[in-house]
């Protein structure tokens, strides 16, 4: 069951309702570890990163109880603070529970992120910042180990580039350090003021999230000195008055913008009629724009967002940028509805240095796309793709094949679909929903 097989052609009717954000979901998992106590999750989306995120907090120590979308943690068990290689590997977005774990217990050991397909995705700025609140950084053999002497302490922090887990675990980590600290030219992600207004929830004092600037107040001075892991462990029954703590809440998840936009853009390359549901309209400024651009009619109604393919699909240009601009997570999609566009359009790559993994095989479908200087495609617009066996390389990749499977003319068989399990949820069953002559074998 590693490929997805697709007969492209059929125009997309119908309605689809969007889950839980994957992107948003990580995080907010990964803030449970701030709490001594359980939170309640809801609209957790079924999803192969949410098992490797669960497994990572199980290993921890914290307890999961899982039913549907509705997730339960209470790190309040948590014994150690060492994030295995192994399961890191599985997915990079384990480093948010870096900030977190040094926070709580004064000490954390992550093995490093390797890179993946799109790029080195380093973390150095994650590092910096846990520095300038007074960790102790070290890297050997593979792992990251950050330690501080008490708490972690405010200060002001200047990221270099606008990044989103930076973002994320930087704010996390500043909920338990004493005083105040300022993140500056942090990125603007819807993600990142769903964590912020779940941290609230939690007790914590943040303003700013959205904007570049992201003010965070420690919580309670009178909650006295972090313990090093090593003593709480030992004295499991300690007091937890000597680790700080956010309090016990019920967060429910944001829908998930990208999955939205990619059943968008499969709706307008197919010339279909389909009803996004659940979605958030506000987050999708840059991707209705584009839709829009090329011909597609987007109407926003008290029902959902409403996609309809036009007479002709025009082509646009796509620059990606940090939100609100266009989605890098976009790209790849947008770039087959492009490949099949009456002219020439040029994407332009900025956020990641190797995002056009997708392009060969679109060419072995018959797209005419040509990158020069490593970061641009030209793409000119051909009648039509063919059908044929691609492989998937990463998430957003695979769903531009699924797209690119949906309007070709023939059957389009996608293999290594694993890729996309880890952030699309029953994507085949949704498709197949909307008309779509789809299947898994
Ligand atoms: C998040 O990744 C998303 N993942 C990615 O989605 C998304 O593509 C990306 O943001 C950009 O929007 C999650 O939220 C779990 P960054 P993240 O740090 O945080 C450089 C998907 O398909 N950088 O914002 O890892 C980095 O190399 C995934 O769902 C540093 O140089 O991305 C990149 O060029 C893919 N040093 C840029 O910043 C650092 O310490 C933006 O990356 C951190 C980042």
């Amino acid at each position: 069951m590693d490929k997805i097989e697709i007969t492209g052609g059929i125009p997309l009717e119908g309605k689809v309702m969007i889950s839980g954000a994957k992107n948003a979901a990580l995080p907010l998992l990964a803030a449970s570890i701030l709490v001594q106590g359980p939170v309640d999750y809801t609209n957790i989306p079924n999803l192969m990163d949410i098992k490797s995120i669960k497994l990572l907090l199980e290993d921890l120590g914290a307890s999961i109880e899982s039913n549907g979308s509705k997730v339960r943690i209470n790190a309040a068990s948590i014994y150690k603070a060492e994030a295995e290689y192994d399961l890191v590997r599985k997915m990079r977005a384990s480093i948010l529970v870096l900030g977190p774990l040094v926070a709580r217990f004064g000490h954390a050991k992550v093995s490093l992120p390797g890179g993946c397909a799109i790029g080195a995705r380093p973390v150095d700025l994650h590092l910096k910042g846990l520095e300038a609140l007074g960790a102790t950084i070290s890297i050997e053999h593979g792992y990251i180990e950050a330690t501080t002497d008490g708490r972690l302490k405010g200060n002001e922090f200047y990221f270099d580039i606008p990044t989103v887990t930076g973002t994320e675990n930087l704010m996390m980590a500043a909920t338990l350090a004493t005083g105040t600290t300022v993140l500056r030219n942090c990125a603007r992600e819807p993600e990142i003021t769903a964590l912020a207004d779940a941290l609230n929830q939690m007790g914590a004092d943040i303003t700013g999230a959205g904007t570049a600037a992201i003010r965070i107040n420690g919580v309670g001075e009178s909650l006295g000195q972090t313990q090093s892991i090593l003593n709480s462990a030992n004295s499991r029954n300690s007091s937890t008055e000597s680790n700080p703590s956010l309090k016990p809440a019920t967060i429910n998840v944001i829908p998930d913008r990208i999955e939205a936009g990619t059943f968008m853009v499969a709706a307008a390359a197919t010339k279909g009629d389909v009803l996004i549901q659940g979605a958030e309209p506000e987050h999708m400024g840059g991707i209705i724009s584009k839709l829009r651009q090329s011909g597609a009619s987007v109407d926003i109604t008290e029902e959902g967002i409403r996609v309809k393919g036009g007479e002709k699909i025009k082509s646009t240009d796509i620059k990606t940028l940090p939100y609100p601009g266009f989605p890098t997570d976009m790209q790849a999609q947008f770039m087959v509805l492009m490949s099949i566009a009456e002219g020439n359009s040029v994407v332009h790559e900025t956020i990641f240095e190797n995002r056009f993994i997708h392009v060969n095989e679109l060419q072995r479908m018959g797209a005419d796309i040509s990158i020069s200087g490593g970061n641009y495609a030209m793409v000119r617009g051909v009648k039509s793709l063919s059908g044929a066996q691609v492989m998937a390389s990463d998430l957003r990749a695979s769903a531009s094949l699924v797209i690119a499977g949906l309007v070709a003319k023939g059957v389009t068989t996608i293999s290594r679909v694993y890729h996309i399990d880890r952030g699309y949820e029953s994507i085949e069953k949704k498709f197949s929903n909307l008309g779509a002559q789809i299947k898994r074998c």
